[in-house]
C-alpha cells in the first residue's frame, strides 16, 4: 500500500486542566479537505495506532509520561489522551507519533510540539493568567489575535463559542465579508463530513494552531457550531425536529472530534458545561446556553441547580461564569424591550435568581456579540441606584464581523456599560487573591496575519465595580 502523506495538518491541543493532569488532542488527516464522506481527513477506514509522549522540557530529554491510543474511523482519526500522574502548576510538553501507513516502521513522522500546564492544587492562592476568544469566522479574515494570544501563553484559555459557523459560501458575499474561501465544502453544514471538513478547514490555520499549541483550552460552545439561533432540540426555523437532531448529533460528534475534552457524546448528548477549578484563587463555571434552551430557561433545570449549588458552594476568591451570551441588562434604543432576545435579557427570571445568590466575587466573561464590551452587574437593573455586585467583560469577535450598532445611544441607555471598543482581538486576564485584572486587547485589521496588536483598556474589579487601570483616576467610560 502507498505510503500516506504527514498526518498532523491539524495540528495539536492540549485542554482541560486539572491539578494531576490534561487532555491531549490530535487527529491524523493526511488530506484534511478530502471529499469522500467514507475517507474523512484522507485515511483508510482501519485503526492507526499513535503514540504520545509528554516530557518536562521542550526538547523531550526528559520525558514524564507516554503512551499508545488507537485511533479509530469512528472519531475520524482523532486521539483524546488522559494524562494523569502530572504536577500541579506545572509546564509540560507534548507530542504524538506514528508510524504504519505512514513511514517505515523505525522512523516514526512527528507532530508539531505542544505546550500545556497543569491546574494549580486545591489550595493554592498562586495567581494565573487566562485568554478569552470566541466567533473566529474564516471567511472573515485572519487570525492575528490568535497569533497574539499564542505568543501571551496564558496558563489557560477559555473559547466561548462560534469556533466555527456552519454557514455556506453566500451567494452575493457583502464587501469585504468573504477574505478566505471555504475550501472543502462551501456549502452550509448540514452532515458529518461537512462538519468535519469545516473544523478541518479552520484547524489547517497556522495561528488557530499556534494557540491550541501554547496553553490548554477550556472550550465550550454557542448556536454556530450547529446552526444558527437553535434552541435545544428546536432548529429555530420551524424546519422538521427529528431531522434537526440527526444533525444536531452530528454537529456535537464533529465538535466532540476537533476539541481537547473530557467529555464525550452519548447517544445525543455530549455534556460539556463543567468546573474548571484554580485553587483557592477561581472558579470558573463553564457553561452550556444551547443544548438545554428552551423558552423558558437557558441552562435548563439540572444545569440551573448545578450551577447555583456550585456558586453557593464556593471557596474560591472569584466565581466565573465562562460562557457566550450577554448577561448584563442591555436596552438598545428602538427594539422592543419585550422581544425575546438571544442574551440573558431573554431569561432575566434565573438571571434574577442567579444575582440574588450573590455569589463570591462574581464575574462573567462572554463573547457573542463581536464587539469588546465592559459591564457592572448590578443588584436591580431596574433601579440605577442599585448597587453593583460583579462585572462582565465581554471579549470581542477573534474575525467576525459586528452588527451595527448605535453604540452612544446604548451607552446612554445602559448606565451600568461602561466600555465598548469596535474592533476585533482577545481578552487577556490576570487574576490573583487580591485583583481580577481584564485587559481588551484588539489587532489593527484581520486583512493580515501579521496585523499588530494593542491594548484597548485595562479593568480593575473593587467591590464589584469596574475600575480604570490603564488610565487611573478616570472615571471608567
Ligand atoms: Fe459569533
Amino acid at each position: 500500500m502507498a505510503k500516506l502523506g504527514y498526518p498532523f495538518t491539524l495540528g495539536v491541543a492540549s485542554g482541560e486542566p486539572l491539578p494531576s493532569g490534561v487532555i491531549l488532542w490530535t487527529r491524523l488527516a493526511p488530506e484534511p479537505l478530502h471529499s469522500d464522506p467514507d475517507r474523512p481527513g484522507g485515511m483508510p477506514e482501519r485503526p492507526v495506532e499513535v503514540q504520545w509522549q509528554v516530557a518536562a522540557d521542550e526538547a523531550f530529554t526528559r520525558i514524564v509520561r507516554h503512551g499508545t491510543k488507537w485511533a479509530t474511523a469512528d472519531d475520524a482519526h482523532s486521539v483524546r489522551v488522559r494524562v494523569d500522574g502530572l504536577h500541579n502548576a506545572t509546564d509540560y510538553y507534548y507530542r504524538f507519533l506514528v508510524t504504519g501507513p505512514f513511514a517505515a516502521a523505525n522512523s516514526p513522522v512527528t507532530s508539531p510540539v505542544g505546550r500545556t500546564r497543569t491546574a494549580p492544587g486545591p489550595m493554592s492562592t498562586d495567581p494565573l493568567t487566562f485568554g478569552l476568544v470566541s466567533c473566529q469566522r474564516y471567511e472573515h479574515g485572519f487570525y492575528p489575535a490568535l497569533r497574539h494570544l499564542a505568543a501571551e501563553r496564558p496558563d489557560v484559555v477559555f473559547h466561548v463559542g462560534d469556533y466555527i459557523y456552519e454557514y455556506g459560501k453566500p451567494a452575493n458575499p457583502r464587501p469585504g465579508r468573504y477574505m478566505r474561501p471555504l475550501t472543502g465544502g462551501a456549502a452550509e453544514c448540514k452532515t458529518l463530513h461537512a462538519y468535519r471538513n469545516r473544523y478541518a478547514l479552520y484547524r489547517m490555520d497556522p495561528d488557530l494552531q499556534a494557540a491550541h499549541a501554547a496553553a490548554p483550552w477550556v472550550p465550550t460552545w454557542d448556536d454556530h457550531e450547529v446552526r444558527d439561533n437553535y434552541r435545544g432540540g428546536l432548529p429555530g426555523d420551524g424546519s422538521d425536529p427529528a431531522a434537526f437532531m440527526r444533525r444536531r448529533t452530528d454537529a456535537y460528534q464533529a465538535y466532540f472530534e476537533h476539541m481537547p475534552l473530557r467529555a464525550a457524546p452519548a447517544e445525543e448528548a455530549l455534556q460539556i458545561y463543567r468546573r474548571c477549578s484554580y485553587g483557592e484563587v477561581a472558579d470558573f463555571m463553564v457553561l452550556d446556553v444551547r443544548q438545554y434552551r428552551s423558552d423558558t430557561s437557558m441552562l435548563g433545570a439540572a444545569q440551573e441547580e448545578w450551577l447555583l449549588s456550585r456558586l453557593r458552594g464556593t471557596m474560591a476568591r472569584w466565581s466565573v461564569l465562562v460562557q457566550p451570551l450577554f448577561f448584563a441588562k442591555r436596552v438598545i434604543p428602538g427594539r422592543d424591550p419585550g422581544a425575546r432576545s438571544d442574551a440573558w435579557d431573554g431569561y432575566p427570571a434565573f438571571r434574577d435568581r442567579l444575582i440574588a445568590a450573590r455569589p463570591r466575587g462574581l464575574v462573567v466573561l462572554s463573547g457573542d456579540v463581536h464587539d469588546h464590551w465592559a459591564a457592572e452587574i448590578k443588584a436591580d437593573f431596574a433601579d440605577p441606584a442599585s448597587p453593583a455586585v460583579g462585572v462582565e467583560f465581554v471579549g470581542t469577535s477573534v474575525t467576525s464581523k459586528p452588527p451595527e450598532t448605535d453604540v452612544p445611544a446604548v451607552l446612554a441607555a445602559n448606565p451600568h456599560l461602561k466600555f465598548h471598543d469596535g474592533r476585533r482581538g482577545y481578552v487577556m486576564g490576570k487574576v490573583s487573591m487580591d485583583s481580577f485584572e481584564v485587559s481588551h486587547r484588539v489587532v489593527e485589521s484581520t486583512d493580515s496575519r501579521e496585523s499588530p496588536v494593542s491594548t484597548a483598556a485595562t479593568f480593575g474589579v473593587e467591590d464589584g465595580r469596574l475600575v480604570r487601570k490603564d488610565k487611573p483616576g478616570t472615571p471608567a467610560v
